[in-house]
């Protein structure tokens, strides 16, 4: 590989879950330290950065499209793009990448990215680098102080997942559960508020296993993070996404009901409702425990809205199988889903047993269960009519005077009054739809 000029201008492309569209503003924001600034609307960047997600489906065969395409681009523009990989097909493939795609400098893992400005030194000059290494908490401490502005903010507490799911890729690409400090935490949330977030969502491959120490030594929870950030003043929504029902405390579910600051809604994926499929997936729960613990969190918070990831097609399952997570699906009645089809995973136990569902099959079971799901998601935002809530303002909406913001249960609201993005706005629910719901502002 040639030397390369340093890279004025940057575009991350991050791809997948919200761990990494948090990684991809924090790489942002190493490469503005560095001086080179987002690359304006419509322009190539001279650095690209494909943050890559590998969780189903053709993602490594994504990467090597997008590659050609930038590739081809750079030919038409006479001036080829640096290029960097980054996110958990990195992680997974990376070695297979540098010798597949010449055009690429920087293979680096989701562990490793604070190194990216020693690896941006190395392809100026013409030698390409990877780091898939993983000392996750080396990561943060490594990283600039924040300086993101927006109402709604990420913030990763934890990061990896021991659980291994026989389907998922997550624990051979994140490694192990780490919980980053209580102190750095608390810091970089105050950080956030000062730079205008009014909303944190606490993230985590396996958010409520995170644990630490507090400021008095004390062992705590997530439930005791969360009382303390909520003690911040300017901060006034905090949420969490993912949970895994076996690490929920009853702290935090308490927290449920005691923490005002505390949004009712709850993302505590299940996959599937039948117990076979279940112990196969290695979920260590049952349809029943699962339900017990929303039962739990009912009461804790009886207006919580839940929400949930289903997979169908698991290998060998039956259409009674199948029944059973439509049936939990009714029975819990979630206000939102995510549901996909099972995709083999390489290296994962799962790609390996025997009875793989035809993609046909797979696709009209798909259907059923997201039009069930579809039906609870627009009945529960028929049942909020009339509820009066705060609308946290994040975008101007369709038309002219119009804002668009979500609700505590994080249904979509619009809106036209006056207001601005960061406004927490009173309205009352007025009507419904399937994906989203009109606001009134009472006058005066
Ligand atoms: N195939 C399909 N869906 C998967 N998920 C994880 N691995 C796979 C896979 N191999 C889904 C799970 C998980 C979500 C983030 O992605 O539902 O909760
Ligand atoms: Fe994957 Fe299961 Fe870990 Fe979630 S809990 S990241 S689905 S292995």
């Amino acid at each position: 590989m040639k030397p390369q000029t340093p890279p004025k201008t940057y575009r991350v492309k991050s791809f997948g879950c919200q761990m990494n569209v948090y990684d991809g503003e924090r790489m942002a924001e190493l490469l503005g330290e560095r001086g080179i600034a987002p690359a304006p609307e419509g322009e190539e960047a001279d650095l690209v950065i494909l943050n890559t997600c590998h969780i189903r489906e053709k993602a490594a065969e994504k990467v090597y499209s997008d590659i050609g395409r930038l590739v081809l681009a750079g030919k038409e523009a006479g001036k080829q793009p640096m290029i960097a990989v980054a996110g958990c097909v990195a992680q997974a493939e990376g070695e297979e990448i540098m010798a597949r795609a010449p055009a690429v400098s920087i293979v680096v893992g989701p562990q490793a990215y604070h190194r990216l400005p020693e690896m941006l030194d190395k392809a100026q000059k013409g030698e390409r680098a990877t780091d898939t290494d993983m000392p996750a908490i080396a990561k943060f401490d490594a990283l600039p102080a924040r300086k993101k502005r927006g109402p709604s903010a990420f913030l990763t507490v934890q990061e990896g997942c021991d659980k291994f799911c026989t389907y998922c890729v997550v624990p051979y690409t994140r490694g192990a559960e780490i919980s980053r400090p209580f102190k750095h935490l608390v810091d970089e949330a105050h950080k956030l508020v000062e730079a205008g977030a009014k909303e944190i969502t606490l993230l985590g491959q396996n958010v409520n296993a995170w644990r630490g120490e507090d400021d008095k030594g004390r062992q705590v929870g997530l439930g005791g993070l969360i009382r303390v950030l909520a003690g911040i003043d300017g901060l006034e929504r905090i949420r969490y996404t993912t949970s895994h029902p076996n690490d929920m405390d009853e702290d935090l579910i308490a927290a449920h009901g005691e923490v005002a600051k505390l949004m009712p809604y709850l993302h505590l994926p299940v996959q599937a409702g039948n117990d076979r499929i279940l112990k196969a997936m290695n979920r260590q729960h049952t349809a029943d425990s699962y339900l017990k613990l929303i039962e739990k969190f009912r009461a804790a918070r009886p207006d919580i809205a839940l929400s949930g990831d289903f997979i169908v097609g698991f290998p060998g399952e039956t259409e009674a199988e199948f029944q059973d997570t439509l049936g939990i699906v009714d029975e819990v009645r979630y206000a939102a889903c995510f549901s996909f089809k099972y995709s083999p995973r390489p290296g994962t136990p799962a790609a390996s047993m025997e009875g793989q569902i035809a993609p046909e099959v797979m696709a009209e079971r798909l259907q059923r269960l997201q039009q069930r799901i579809g039906a609870h998601q627009y009945a529960f935002n028929q049942a909020s009519v009339g509820r009066t809530c705060t609308v946290l303002v994040e975008r101007t909406g369709r038309h002219p005077g119009q804002w668009l913001g979500k609700s505590p249960w994080l249904q979509s609201v619009w809106f036209e009054a006056p207001a601005a993005i960061g406004d927490l706005v009173e309205v009352e629910l007025a009507e419904a739809g399937p994906n989203s719901l009109k606001g009134l502002v009472k006058a005066g």
